[in-house]
């Protein structure tokens, strides 16, 4: 699997939540050592992902450091070349170049970053283009970005996010896209609300995310359903693709009494990666 629909967080210093979210069909576990484990706890943390036995098949593993230029950061890149890391959830990133800067260091290892939360970070998102880059998904926050923004909240007067909030989100999306990397939607932090959780999925998959950050194993599910292709879709992309098949010097064709070119030709081949 290349790009994993569900992004399970786990805090790194809890061994009891390691093991559970381990054991569950997440596509990618992220061993949190950044804002979920306290400042007092992250010395530990690592000791618990350095004791962490050899991966045996299950989710990929993932490790978010603590952001650039933090003494904590440096303690976290020594864990690097220890257990079966596939990769680096890079917090707090602000353009490409941090990307570049962390590379220096990490080499070819993927790097997963979390794009939008800072103010400045806003401003970057066209900067992850490079194809040298092991950059391979870029994520949205919205709870740092409001923090760091001093708002008292995040939702608008109607419960809806604000606009600010579906800017830095399309920016992700746009920026993933544009630099050739999987688009990942944040977390939906209310656990307990899963027709909301699966709406929002629903809605980012539309919109072309292909997977969604989770925080909690109960999300796990309904995220890997939302972005797993339907039977229908998948039937509808094959008869596409078989159209043009069918007729390989078209440029434009019909299907069911819809017009079908090129762009639709491209979706259907991507539904059809992203089924497998
Ligand atoms: N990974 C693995 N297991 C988890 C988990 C996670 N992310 N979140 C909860 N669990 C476990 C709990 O430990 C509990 O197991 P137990 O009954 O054996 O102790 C079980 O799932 C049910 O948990 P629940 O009681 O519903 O939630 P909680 O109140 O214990 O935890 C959170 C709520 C938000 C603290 C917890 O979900 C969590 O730590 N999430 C990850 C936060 C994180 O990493 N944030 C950083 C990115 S934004
Ligand atoms: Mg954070």
């Amino acid at each position: 699997m290349t790009q994993p629909r569900s992004w399970l967080f786990v805090p790194a210093d809890s061994e009891r939540k390691i093991t559970k979210a381990l054991d569950s069909a997440a596509d990618a576990v992220i061993f949190d050592l950044e804002d979920s484990v306290a400042p007092g706890a992250k010395a530990q943390a690592r000791e618990v992902l350095k004791g962490l036995a050899g991966r045996d098949g299950g989710p990929q593993w993932w490790v978010r450091i603590n952001p650039l230029r933090t003494d904590e950061h440096r303690l976290d890149l020594e864990l690097l070349g220890i257990a079966d890391i596939h990769g680096i959830v890079l917090p707090k990133a602000e353009s490409g170049a941090d990307v570049a800067e962390l590379a220096h260091r990490t080499g070819s290892i993927p790097v997963h970053a979390i794009v939008t939360e800072t103010a400045a970070s806003l401003f970057g998102l066209l900067s992850y283009r490079d194809p040298n880059s092991p950059l391979a998904a870029m994520s949205w926050g919205a709870e740092d970005l409001s923090a760091a923004l001093g708002a008292s909240s995040k939702y608008d007067e109607g419960g809806e996010l604000s606009f600010t909030y579906k800017l830095a989100r399309s920016l992700c999306l746009a920026g993933a896209v544009a630099a050739d990397v999987q688009p990942v939607d944040g977390v939906f932090a209310d656990f307990r609300d899963e027709p909301g959780l699966l709406a929002e999925a629903r809605a980012a998959a539309r919109e072309g995310f292909t997977g969604k950050l989770a925080i909690h194993p109960a999300q796990v599910e309904p995220i890997n359903m939302a972005f797993t292709p339907s039977p229908e879709e998948i039937a509808h992309a094959q008869a596409i693709v078989a159209a043009f098949a069918a007729e390989p010097g078209a440029g434009v064709l019909s299907i069911g009494g819809r017009m079908i070119d090129r762009p639709h030709l491209t979706q259907a081949e991507r539904v059809l990666a992203r089924a497998g």
